[in-house]
């Protein structure tokens, strides 16, 4: 079975190309690039006007809960709302249970997304067993088994010495290591940030520099190391200074961060809604108008949705009592075009570049990129689309997410994973000369 798809703007930022052209996909493969292509018969065809076109969407920090917590998501759902988030792959946090800890989880994971076919799933390994932060896990048989990073998620590594062992292990396997920055002494027993708004709301706050404090240290380590490290999650303006700095002096950091931070700040917490309970939290105005400036100055490498899917059950409690985390990957685009394109503060090859490019740079996967002889994983996005955002129409088994009910411009149209589509709609038009 072929794919045309006709008319769409490409902008493509693995090969820098921006311009209108048709796509003609053969199999898992991209046949021909070029404009008014004739079409074949049997095809399938997509119709791309007014649509940008682009390589297929990367997201390297989701949670997709299996093995373990399939009440939460699992790697058939959380895979298939990728793909209708726009993505064609996705890297799994090893906050499972059991631990991504042996090559054994690794295996098993790939294998279910394998099966599961809506896009490439890249598991990534703990550095420390058990996420305990005491013993460093099986990372060479990981590497083998094909873990593209290692990170305890969910879990800072609070010794030192621990963390510098892992950073060595990683760059002597080449990979790099995400960090989860989150001095536990300074959070444990907050629930938001700490400011003007955790004192209105009585709530107990966790303050910026529970996460600075750990960003310092890990640029120090990765400095001294010459490990390669990147920061999950960066939600303060201290955080993207302290990377900026490091970066300046050449060290080798890369980092994220998340739609919710740069979307939402704590004064949306006035109502608790337990589903903007996030770590790190929704922060200050100011840290957010920071992470922007990081996203457009390059300090912040690359978006990533940090989906954490929980059951409806476990967030409705008291704010509290409710589980960290957003259902991000299917907002994840819309927020991007809402917020960061159509504000003007990015322009669309930055931002693709930070949903693709960059990520796949840092996990050392390569991309051909939209050309004649590609693999075909593209993103079909419509960035006029308006649609109201309705979390019962999620693919994830995840409802929780706070931008329920609010419209959003910008969305996925259509997703190819290999030639097949995996959302989105195409056409049968038998040929008509
Ligand atoms: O909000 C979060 N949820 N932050 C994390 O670091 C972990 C995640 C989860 O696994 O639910
Ligand atoms: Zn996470």
């Amino acid at each position: 079975m072929s794919i045309l798809i006709q008319n769409g703007r490409i902008i493509d930022p693995v090969t820098g190309l921006d311009e209108k052209s048709d796509i003609l996909i053969e199999g898992d493969t991209i046949r021909k690039v070029a404009p008014n292509l004739p079409v074949p018969e049997q095809a399938e065809i997509i119709d791309a006007q007014n649509c940008i076109v682009t390589a297929g969407l990367m997201d390297m920090h989701v949670h997709l809960r299996e093995p373990g917590y399939e009440a939460q998501e699992d790697i058939e759902s959380g895979s298939l709302a990728a793909a209708h988030g726009g993505f064609t792959a996705v890297a799994c946090m090893a906050n499972t249970n059991p631990v991504v800890d042996n090559a054994a989880v690794v295996r098993a994971i790939l294998l279910r997304a394998a099966e599961a076919g809506h896009c490439r799933v890249y598991p990534i390994g703990s550095i420390t067993k058990g996420l305990e932060g005491k013993e460093l896990a099986e990372i060479g048989d990981m590497v083998e088994a094909g873990i593209k990073a290692v990170s305890d998620d969910g879990k800072p590594v609070k010794d030192s010495s621990v963390m510098r062992n892992g950073l060595l292990y990683a760059k002597a396997l080449g990979i790099p290591v995400i960090s989860h920055c989150e001095d536990s002494d300074l959070s444990t027993g907050g629930s938001m940030n700490e400011g003007y708004y955790s004192t209105a709301l009585g709530l107990r706050g966790i303050p910026a520099a529970a996460e600075e404090i750990m960003v310092a240290r890990d640029c120090i380590l990765a400095e001294a190391t010459g490990a390669k490290l990147h920061i999950a999650h960066v939600s303060t303006a201290g955080s993207v200074r302290i990377i900026r700095e490091a970066k300046a002096r050449g060290v080798c950091v890369t980092c994220e961060a998340a739609p919710h931070h740069f979307s939402l700040t704590d004064e949306n917490l006035v109502g608790y809604d337990t589903n903007l309970k996030v770590n790190p939290p929704l922060r200050s105005k100011s840290d957010v108008e920071a992470v922007i400036e990081g996203l457009q100055d390059g300090t912040i490498d690359v978006i990533a949705s940090d989906h954490a899917p929980h059951t409806r059950e476990a967030k409705e409690v008291e704010f509290d009592y409710a589980p960290f985390g957003i259902s991000g990957i299917e907002t994840e685009l819309a927020l991007v075009v809402t917020n960061l394109i159509q504000p003007g503060y990015l322009d669309w090859m930055q931002a693709l570049k930070k949903l693709s490019v960059a990520p796949a740079e840092i996990l050392g996967i390569p991309l051909s990129g939209i050309r004649e002889g590609s693999r075909a994983d593209l993103t079909v996005l419509d960035p006029n689309l308006e649609r109201k955002v309705d979390v019962n129409l999620f693919k994830s088994k995840g409802k929780n997410s706070p931008f329920n009910g609010r419209v959003l411009k910008g969305w996925a149209t259509a997703t190819i994973y290999g030639g097949k589509l995996t959302a989105g709609k195409a056409w049968n038009k038998q040929h008509k000369s």
